[in-house]
This record gives C-alpha cells, sequence and structure tokens, in this order.
C-alpha cells in the first residue's frame, strides 16, 4: 500500500516535470533567433546565456562557417552575432530574411558589413570600439620596435649561427627617440599609439585624417599635416584608419616613394588600405627601411608570398586585439549590443548608419 502510494506520487512528480519541461520548451521556442559565426570567448556566451532572452545556436569552430552554411542557417533568425571574417551583403541579409533587425560584430572595423544595404533594411548594427583600443596600441608598439629594432632577424641570427663576435653596425636599426611618428587616421587607436610612444622621447606627432581632429589632437600634442607632409616627415609612420572606399590602396607607391629611405611603416587597421606589391617594391628597393604588418590581403597571407622574403618586413597573422582580457570584453560588448538591439533600446556601441 505505502509503495503503490509512493509509486503514485513518483509518477505524478515525473508528469509534472515533463509538464514543465515542454512549457519550457515551447516558451523558449518563441525566444528570438540568434546565429553565433564562431565559437566565441566565453564571457560573451555568458551573456546570452543567462539573460534567457535569447536562443542561439553556434558555429562551434576556430574556423570560420562555410559561406553556404552560413547562408542556411542565417534563414530566419532575429539576430546575428559575428566576427570580421563574415561579409555581411545584400546575398546574406536576403538569405536571413526580414525577421533580421540586429547584427552585432565583435570587431570595431566594419568594413565587413555592407552598410548600405543595413540600412536599407532598417537593420541596426552593433560593434566593439574602445574596449580594444589598448591592446591594439600595445601590440602596434610592439611591432614598431620589433621592426625598427629588427628582432626578428635578431633572434633568427642569434639562433642559426649568425652571432659571431659584437660588431659595431651589425643588425642596427632605428630609434624612436628624437623621432617623428606620423599617425594616419588619428582616432581611438591612433591616440593610444601616441600615447605610449611619448615614453619613448618622440620629438614630434603629426598627423592627417579627413578633417583635423583638435580635441584628440590636443592629448598628444600632434601636428595636423597633408598626406604628403605625412609622408615625407615621418620617421615612423602608423597608419590607424578605417578601410574604407577612400582607404582603399591609400598606401600606394606614392605614398613610399615620398617617405625618407629610414622611415619604418606600420599598419595594424586592414590590409586593404595597403597595395603590397607596390609595398614590396619600396621594400626591396630600400626606398623605406622596413614595415610591419598586422594585417594583409589575403588573410591569411600565403606563405609563398614575395613579402615573407623580405627580411626588413615583419608579418603578424592580424592578433593586434589577440589578450585574453581584451578578446572576452568583445565578447561581452558585442553580446551586450545584441540583447539591446533586440529589446530594442539603445545599444552600448551602435554603429550610426
Ligand atoms: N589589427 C587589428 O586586429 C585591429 C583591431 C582593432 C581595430 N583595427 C582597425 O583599426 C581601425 C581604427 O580603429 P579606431 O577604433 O581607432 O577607429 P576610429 O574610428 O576611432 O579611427 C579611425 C580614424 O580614421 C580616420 N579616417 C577615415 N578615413 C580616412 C581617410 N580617408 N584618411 C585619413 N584618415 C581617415 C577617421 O576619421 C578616424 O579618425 C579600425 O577601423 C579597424 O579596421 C584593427
Amino acid at each position: 500500500m505505502w509503495s503503490s502510494r509512493v509509486a503514485v506520487r513518483r509518477l505524478q512528480k515525473i508528469a509534472a516535470a515533463q509538464l514543465s519541461v515542454s512549457t519550457m520548451q515551447r516558451a523558449l521556442s518563441t525566444l528570438p533567433r540568434v546565429y553565433v559565426t564562431r565559437s566565441m570567448p566565453p564571457d560573451g556566451l555568458d551573456i546570452l546565456r543567462k539573460s534567457g532572452q535569447v536562443q542561439f545556436e553556434t558555429w562551434d569552430s576556430d574556423d570560420p562557417v562555410p559561406r553556404a552554411e552560413l547562408l542556411k542557417k542565417v534563414k530566419g533568425v532575429d539576430a546575428l552575432f559575428c566576427v570580421l571574417t563574415e561579409k555581411i551583403d545584400a546575398e546574406l541579409l536576403d538569405a536571413a530574411g526580414p525577421n533580421l533587425r540586429v547584427v552585432s560584430t565583435m570587431s570595431v572595423g566594419y568594413d565587413h558589413l555592407s552598410l548600405g544595404e543595413l540600412k536599407k533594411r532598417g537593420i541596426r548594427v552593433g560593434y566593439t570600439p574602445d574596449v580594444l583600443t589598448d591592446a591594439v596600441a600595445e601590440l602596434t608598439v610592439a611591432l614598431l620596435l620589433c621592426t625598427s629594432r629588427r628582432l626578428v632577424e635578431a633572434t633568427h641570427e642569434a639562433k642559426t649561427g649568425g652571432w659571431g663576435t659584437w660588431r659595431t653596425l651589425w643588425l642596427c636599426g632605428y630609434e624612436l627617440a628624437n623621432s617623428t611618428v606620423g599617425i594616419m587616421g588619428l582616432g581611438r587607436i591612433g591616440v593610444a599609439i601616441a600615447d605610449r610612444l611619448k615614453a619613448f622621447k618622440v620629438k614630434k606627432f603629426i598627423y592627417t585624417d579627413v578633417a583635423p581632429r583638435p580635441e584628440l589632437a590636443n592629448q598628444i600634442q600632434a601636428e595636423y599635416v597633408s598626406m604628403d607632409e605625412l609622408a615625407k616627415q615621418s620617421d615612423f609612420l602608423a597608419v590607424c584608419c578605417a578601410l574604407t572606399p577612400d582607404t582603399q590602396n591609400i598606401c600606394n607607391k606614392d605614398l613610399f616613394s615620398k617617405m625618407k629611405k629610414t622611415s619604418i611603416f606600420i599598419n595594424t587597421s586592414r590590409g586593404g588600405v595597403v597595395n603590397q606589391e607596390d609595398l614590396y617594391e619600396a621594400l626591396n628597393a630600400g626606398e623605406i627601411a622596413g614595415a610591419g604588418l598586422d594585417v594583409t590581403v589575403p588573410e591569411p597571407l600565403p606563405t609563398n608570398h614575395p613579402l615573407f622574403t623580405l627580411k626588413n618586413c615583419v608579418i603578424l597573422p592580424h592578433i593586434a586585439s589577440a589578450s585574453f582580457t581584451t578578446r572576452n570584453a568583445m565578447s561581452s560588448l558585442a553580446a551586450n549590443n545584441l540583447l539591446a538591439g533586440l529589446r530594442g533600446e539603445p545599444m552600448e556601441k551602435e554603429l550610426k548608419l
């Protein structure tokens, strides 16, 4: 008798649990759907999960989701959580359909997004400025020093027997003290780079941009100059502008030919701002002293690319924001932008379309 009463109670409990599971499933299925295009740093996914406001599916891989798969997966989603390898263009937006209200990219660069198409469809866009500025500026300084003081060549020589006796001019490079540093595109990252370089006793900061930016320039006592003057005067030229139709290939043979033979060119913005054939020629001919690139076209740059044959070219695999803290901060901000966008609230960082 006792055992049957217990069994009945057990059965009642199971039925209630089953009911609540199916109620939950029903509730879940009405939540906005999000497609996450990559395995993201954990903090951002935790925010989505704990919010209870969305259901999401992830392309759980370190490699990009194949385009055909992406086109399938976005069908009917309300929001997209993406990174810079996904081209968000008319084809993708058509495949997603009219439910798509929010695109949240885990990047400050937005050259992978067709802004006109997004605007036309009333889709809101979140991005991740500021949280990566410190990491990118720090890496840019590291790349600059690595290039100007020839660190890659030096470690190679030390490891492979090229290190003979101490020699007077062997592996000499160029120093920041008393130099002129030029910034192409004085935005958040440009200012942060200059701020760090001050400590190296730079004599003068100059910059060019679409227009003078006195409020930022004052922070680093930088002088506004033309593109020509930037090329002519800079001992170190750091490219920090966004990739746009206007800046595509803006660093070309015209620019390199005006630079000093002793100057160092650094690009941590986007590969598309540089004409790589012209850069190769300039480096090979000794028109400029060296180049440090964190970004290239294409990415990855094929290992047989001519730029890899040059000792005076240091190439990094697009790692400027790659610190654990920053990548988690980027994914958190992107997740919060996405949720705010879906709720119809202001995003913390929203791109004005
Ligand atoms: N390597 C990396 O991993 C990495 C990481 C973060 C950002 N980035 C790149 O760095 C760029 C800058 O980021 P930010 O946060 O400083 O952006 P930002 O918008 O604060 O600064 C960009 C600056 O470029 C200027 N600019 C635009 N068009 C120009 C032109 N034709 N000539 C000269 N200047 C021009 C803008 O006016 C602005 O001042 C991003 O767009 C992104 O592509 C790369």
